[in-house]
């Protein structure tokens, strides 16, 4: 059989940090004998810097051959004033859209070994698992028109154009309800219904869908209360379907339950399982360079590349095991250190890491 041909896109500022461990894993993984073998593309800031676009052709026709992609974060301050169209962030969308990875799935778990590290109460976390999955190839992000204009009383205004369709609605629908089917069978769809026509659409279209899953107990919630329920009482939620902004915003809160966003890993995934990996936090320019970056998040969504793309859970389970593992033994980033703590490096964890998955 040939090797899975995996493009790594470590993108700017701790982006090149976290993908070095990334690397140690798959080298470890080709150690073995597992078949793989990877090579790199530049996007977001680093390919504006090498090639002038954010999403250049090289990484198109790479990105196109690979059996999944591995990314690391895009954008910082030394690219905030380019014109939208070749901003850092337009590289990611650019990726998402031109490869239809329409699902992305967010988990988001409460490790016991973090429990002291995060905001919440014990018991208010405990055990938790809950899945977001918001659609990223649609909404707002993507709506035409968008743009400047002068508006009627003769002042400059923005504009975004938020506009979902049928089929996009139903087929992250049936994601959520496959995925809801496969883990406690309750789905809760989360919506502004109450406002919003496109939302009024989503809410009418995964009822429709649901009645192709009657063993799946499908609930809605307005994204506000959404909000607020996560933090009050995050343990109602099993698998949460949403739209691509409210998915952005309620995963980055999301990760508070887990501790910290370095441990939130994200897969995006196609029609066919096609899939690009990436953590959920952005390329943190605070503490880029200084190795600092926590670089588990990235690890997880390495297990969720073998899962997902490649039908190797048992590499995933591997790769979540260690993670329990390094926790377990204290190994700590800044991000999920307690007072007291021996703060460790990137590079440290990421060898911490290599090592547990090893025993
Ligand atoms: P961010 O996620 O980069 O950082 C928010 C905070 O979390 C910062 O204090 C940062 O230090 C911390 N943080 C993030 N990841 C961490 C990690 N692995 N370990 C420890 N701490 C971590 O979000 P931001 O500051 O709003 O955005 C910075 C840049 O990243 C922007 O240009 C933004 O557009 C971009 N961004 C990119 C992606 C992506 O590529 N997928 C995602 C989000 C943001
Ligand atoms: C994410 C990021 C991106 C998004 C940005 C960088 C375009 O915040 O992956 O969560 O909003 O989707
Ligand atoms: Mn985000």
């Amino acid at each position: 059989m040939s090797n899975k041909k995996i493009l790594i896109l470590p993108g700017d500022y701790i982006g090149q940090e976290i993908m070095a461990e990334a690397v140690k894993v798959l080298e470890l993984f080709k150690a073995e004998g597992v078949a793989i073998e990877w090579s790199f593309g530049h996007l977001g800031g680093a390919a504006y810097d090498a090639e002038g676009h954010p999403y250049p052709p090289s990484t198109q026709k790479a990105a196109r051959e690979a059996d999944a992609i591995l990314m690391g974060a895009v954008g910082g301050p030394k690219y905030d004033s380019l014109p939208r169209a070749v901003r850092p962030e337009q590289g990611i969308l650019g990726i998402r859209k031109d490869l239809g990875l329409f699902a992305n799935l967010r988990p988001a778990l409460a490790y016991e070994e973090l429990s002291a590290a995060s905001s919440f109460k014990p018991e208010v976390i405990a055990g938790l698992d809950i899945l977001i999955l918001r659609e990223l190839t649609g909404d707002i992000y993507f709506g035409q028109p968008r743009g400047r204009r002068q508006n009627a009383e003769g002042f400059e205004e923005g504009y975004d154009t938020m506009h979902y369709s049928v089929p996009e609605i139903e087929r992250i629908g049936h994601v959520a309800f496959q995925a809801a089917r496969k883990r406690s069978k309750r789905l809760c769809s989360v919506d502004k219904e109450n406002v919003l026509e496109t939302s009024r659409l989503w809410r009418e279209v995964m009822i429709r869908v649901g009645k192709e899953y009657p063993d799946v107990e499908l609930t809605h919630m307005y994204v506000d209360n959404a909000a607020m329920q996560l933090v009050k009482k995050p343990k109602q939620f099993d698998v949460i379907v949403t739209g691509n902004i409210f998915g952005d915003i309620l995963s980055d809160e999301a990760s508070m339950l887990a501790g910290s966003i370095g441990m939130l890993p994200s897969a995006s995934l196609d029609a066919n399982n096609k899939g690009l990996y990436e953590p959920i936090h952005g390329s943190a320019p605070d503490i880029a360079g200084q190795n600092k970056a926590n670089p588990l998040a990235t690890l997880l969504s390495v297990g969720m590349m073998f899962k997902y793309s490649f039908g190797r859970a048992d590499l995933a389970g591997r790769i979540d095991a260690a993670v329990k593992k390094v926790l377990k033994a204290g190994h700590r980033t800044g991000d999920i250190a307690q007072p007291g703590d021996k703060i460790i490096g990137t590079r440290e964890m990421g060898d911490a890491f290599v090592a547990a998955l090893k025993h």
